[in-house]
């Protein structure tokens, strides 16, 4: 996940590869709430591992469910309907999918048997209506109070005395999870008789009821259905764990790389994704229509799909998008690329969800240039012209499907763009509310020109600190770190291990050009064993700066360096990366600090580690290693000529740090 303040994408062109889809939303936390209702263990396959279903397992824990990882899945043992424990306070953060049914369930149960809890969740959610759900509740005899704004969340559920009488009435038109809620949690009440729902105004987003349905027949409870009006749940209804349940790949987190393949894949080499297909049972497997009509190809398997480009620019789309309301965000984007204004209507729920997304889309499109007409219920988006793109920083409003559809405005140089508009998405973490790693599986797919990868290069004598400042460059940017000194360790190492000498330059080429790295996060493995450490001792760091001498091992080294470079960026440090593995880079620090800072910053780190040194004879090694690194004929370290010097000796590594960020805002302002 990135955790940064943003992430920059650059122009995107292709691509191709195979996606695997993270578990549904929307079932894997009502498969949560049932097998927490039913009797005995449920263990569920492949369930979403997001901020959304965390929060819901948090409540069923903190309400007394056993829940732990078996058999590659997680089990649920559940409550069989009896509450264990009767007081709680529970934080649902803007997870809608657990507030709605926990609310219901709760309320019945505290009823039933006593008990008092509380529900709240982030200030978003506490915007986000439940008054309709409260009424219906209400209307059975449950007691509810608003403990913050009349009609929202935060909620006190204190018992009352919970009867069946007339049919329930729920409202259909604010948010389809009232019923949902109503539907999972009402059987508690069959043992009274059928409980019959009845829904007033017309249900939107209709999909949702029938995952709802599905999932409780599968828990053993069928519901009668008449038209969308009526449900009727048996009397004496009982959740019954059907054991094992597998959950689908999320259909709405599919419909970004649907879109993707529409725009950016080709038949020779589709995009392929796993996790759902013909045999979905998710209301925005239908996206996929909306996709063909736009002009993607699309071949499907029950559990998969296979999509390309048929028609460009995009067929531009005027649909009714009830029946796919959070996938048609998607095709709002998609809209930017197609040969006319396109038209979603029926979309009031939008302004209801993690944030009003209709103002929401409108603004950020247009900040892309876009020109957007909205309503109460819909949007209308035309598409940019070729020289009508502009970068933009992509707001996100804590709404994950806001972050995750604008990453497909990075390819706009296939709409002409030239050189390209780069999209900042703002707080990119918030996708982690489905699709934690969302943006690290798009660049697994996804192709840029090598030439339009960012590249900072930070270069320096030794002990300058350029490792600790290129990591935290790399780290607050979202990109990957190139520390190509390891390599020339790692090279020393292996051959103080081989015993090949110093001065054995072919040798020493040849052990370079076969070395085993693998770079993990902060550690490094070389031939399958952790080196970490052992890089960093003197005697490697002297014979690195030998070895690193010959001319053939620097270019047995360098493919290796240039495969660093991958999406979304790369920052690397080292004595050349600015000067002759990186020339194109797009900013190069030349880091310095004076020789008797960087004495005392080494013996610092050397007397942490227990190794006793005097800071004389540091100083003494580091000039006679500076002097060899600048002397020699083969790449020598001096700043190239284009390089920002940066004399670190008196700032503290956060104002270095914030000294090279500011450069690069500089550089690509957006
Ligand atoms: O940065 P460092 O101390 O980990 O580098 C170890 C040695 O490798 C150093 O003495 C010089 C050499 N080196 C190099 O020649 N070129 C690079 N790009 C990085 C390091």
């Amino acid at each position: 996940m990135y955790a940064t303040e943003f992430l920059d994408l650059p122009p995107l062109q292709a691509a191709a590869g195979t996606v695997r889809l993270p578990g549904s939303k929307s079932i894997s936390n009502r498969l949560l709430l049932l097998a927490g209702l039913s009797e005995g263990r449920t263990v569920l396959h492949d369930l979403l591992d997001s901020d959304d279903t965390r929060v819901m397992i948090a409540a069923l824990r903190q309400l007394g469910c056993s829940i732990a990882p078996q058999d590659g899945g997680l089990c649920v043992i559940g409550l069989g309907g009896r509450l264990t424990v009767t007081q709680a306070q529970l934080f649902l953060g803007n997870a809608g999918t657990a507030m709605r049914p926990l609310c219901a369930a709760l309320a019945l149960l505290s009823g039933l048997q006593g008990g008092e809890f509380e529900v709240s969740g982030v200030a978003r959610m506490h915007e986000r209506p439940i008054g309709d759900l409260v009424d219906a509740l209400r209307g059975v005899g449950c007691r509810i109070d608003y403990l913050g704004n009349e009609g929202y969340p935060p909620l006190r559920l204190a018992g009352g005395a919970p009867r069946l009488g007339p049919p329930i009435r729920v409202r259909g038109d604010v948010s389809s999870q009232f019923l949902t809620a109503l539907l999972l949690a009402l059987p508690l009440l069959s043992e009274q008789g059928p409980v019959v729902v009845e829904v007033q105004g017309e249900l939107i987003s209709k999909p949702y009821i029938e995952i709802t349905l599905n999932l409780l027949q599968r828990f053993g409870i069928p519901i009668e259905r008449e038209e969308w009006r009526r449900f009727t749940i048996p009397a004496g209804s009982r959740y019954r764990s059907p054991g094992h349940v597998h959950v689908e790949g999320d259909a709405s987190s599919a419909s970004y790389f649907v879109a993707l393949g529409a725009l950016a894949a080709d038949a020779a080499r589709p995009l392929r994704i796993e996790g759902v297909g013909s045999e979905s049972i998710q209301g925005d497997i239908r996206f996929v229509e909306a996709a063909q009509a736009m002009g993607a190809i699309v071949q499907q398997g029950p559990n998969w799909l296979e999509v390309w480009r048929g028609a460009w620019p995009l067929k531009a789309l005027d649909l009714d998008c009830n029946h796919i309301p959070d996938a048609a965000m998607t095709l709002a984007v998609m809209a930017l690329y197609a040969d006319g204004p396109t038209r979603l209507r029926n979309i009031a729920s939008w302004r209801v969800k993690e944030t009003d997304r209709i103002a929401a889309m409108a603004t950020e499109l247009r900040k892309l240039g876009a020109q957007v007409n909205e309503g109460p219920d819909f949007i209308e988006v035309h598409p940019i012209a070729a020289n009508g793109w502009r970068p933009a920083a992509i707001h996100t409003y804590d709404d994950h499907r806001v972050a995750m559809c604008f990453s497909l405005a990075a390819f706009n140089r296939l709409a002409g763009a030239a050189p390209g508009a780069p999209v900042r998405i703002l707080d990119p973490k918030c996708v982690a509310k489905t699709f934690p790693d969302y943006f690290e599986t798009l660049f697994g797919v996804a192709k840029a020109e090598l030439a339009d990868i960012p590249v900072i290069t930070i270069d320096g004598p030794t002990a300058s600190g350029k490792g600790t400042l290129a990591s935290e460059v790399a780290k607050a940017l979202g990109y990957h770190l190139l520390d190509s000194g390891a390599l020339y360790r790692a090279t020393a190492l292996a051959a103080l291990d081989a015993g090949i000498p110093a001065d054995d330059e072919a040798s020493l080429a040849r052990l370079a050009a076969g070395l085993q790295l693998r770079f993990d996060d902060q550690r490094i493995e070389l031939a399958g064993r952790d080196v970490t450490d052992a890089l960093r001792r003197e005697e490697v760091g002297l014979l690195a700066s030998r070895v690193s001498a010959h001319a053939a091992v620097r270019e047995a080294l360098r493919d290796l360096q240039l495969s660093f470079r991958r999406l979304p960026g790369l920052v690397a440090d080292g004595r050349d990366m600015g000067t002759v593995i990186f020339p194109d880079a797009a900013l190069k620090v030349f880091l310095t600090a004076s020789a008797a800072t960087r004495a005392e910053r080494r013996h610092k780190q050397l007397i942490s580690k227990g190794i006793s040194t005097t800071i004389a004879d540091l100083r003494q090694d580091l000039e006679a290693r500076d002097a060899r690194d600048r002397s020699r004929s083969a790449a020598p370290l001096k700043p190239a000529e284009d390089a920002v010097s940066l004399d670190n000796s008196a700032l503290s590594i956060e104002e270095s740090v914030q000294q090279v960020l500011a450069w690069w805002q500089q550089r690509r302002p957006v």
